[in-house]
């Protein structure tokens, strides 16, 4: 459903990603690991958007090329993402921000049907609808950040490190929850650092470092790769 090739992203004179190639199939969950730096935030921008890209790349999403097409438009084909920092609105409230994720002409005929999901996924937010995002903790807000998304009716929902910050038992529901959004057979793109739980919910993964993919496969390949567990497993 997302084929991203030749890839380049710079910044000033520093190129930031080189030359990447990603493909995500329909139904697939896709992690993405890598170092502080690596390029993981940059590529999510590119593909959404946020970031301009270099000529020659191709970014095909559901067979259309997203090259040309302004970020909002690309949330409109459903391609949503949740940023580094949540992006949130903090002097609105949870039901604001969440009606504002449902604002692209295809989410609206699924507001309702999206709303109830994401209640279901996140109960605390339906008893918090009127309070402003920004009195909440942090793990709250992570809950209203990729409940703004699901509002959005993404067929491809990208988010980059939607655990950072968290206490682990807020990383667990989290995660839980991610899963859940998997089952519902919407298409994720994970950058993430807590490589043990992210593989968990993954089809498939990369690594990167210092703008390049290093390393690819299934996640259980990745859970057993030497330089994977020596890096960020903790194993010796
Ligand atoms: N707006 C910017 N201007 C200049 N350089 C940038 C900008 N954004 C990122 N970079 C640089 O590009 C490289 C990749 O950054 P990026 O944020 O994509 O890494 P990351 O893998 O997401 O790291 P982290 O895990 O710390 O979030 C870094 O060297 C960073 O300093
Ligand atoms: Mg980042």
């Amino acid at each position: 459903m997302l084929y991203v090739d030749n890839l380049s992203l710079f910044y000033d004179l520093h190129l930031a990603l080189d030359n990447i190639s990603i493909e995500i199939k329909e139904g697939e969950t896709v992690v993405i690991l890598g170092a502080n730096g690596a390029g993981k935030s940059s590529l999510l921008k590119a593909i959404s958007g946020v970031e301009p890209i270099s000529g020659n790349a191709s970014l095909i999403f559901e067979e259309r090329r997203l090259n040309d097409i302004p970020t909002n438009e690309r949330v409109g084909l459903g391609l949503s993402l949740v940023p580094e920092g949540r992006g949130l609105f903090p002097d609105l409230s949870v039901e604001e921000n969440l009606r504002l994720g449902a604002n692209p002409k295809r989410a609206r005929q699924f507001e309702a049907r999206n709303r109830e999901f994401v209640f279901d996924l996140f109960p605390k937010l339906a008893s918090r609808s009127k309070q402003l995002v920004g009195t909440m903790s942090g793990g709250e807000q992570q809950m209203v950040a990729v409940g703004r998304a699901i509002m959005s009716a993404p067929r491809l929902l990208m988010l980059d490190e939607p655990s950072l910050g968290l206490a682990p038992i807020v990383v667990l529901e989290l995660f839980a929850a991610l899963s859940e959004v998997r089952a519902a057979g919407v298409s994720m793109l994970i950058v993430e650092q807590n490589v043990k739980e992210s593989l968990a919910i993954s089809d498939r993964g990369y690594l990167m470092e210092t703008g390049h993919i290093v390393e690819q496969g299934m996640a259980e390949e990745l859970r057993n790769n030497t330089l994977i567990q020596k890096t960020y497993l903790g194993s010796t």
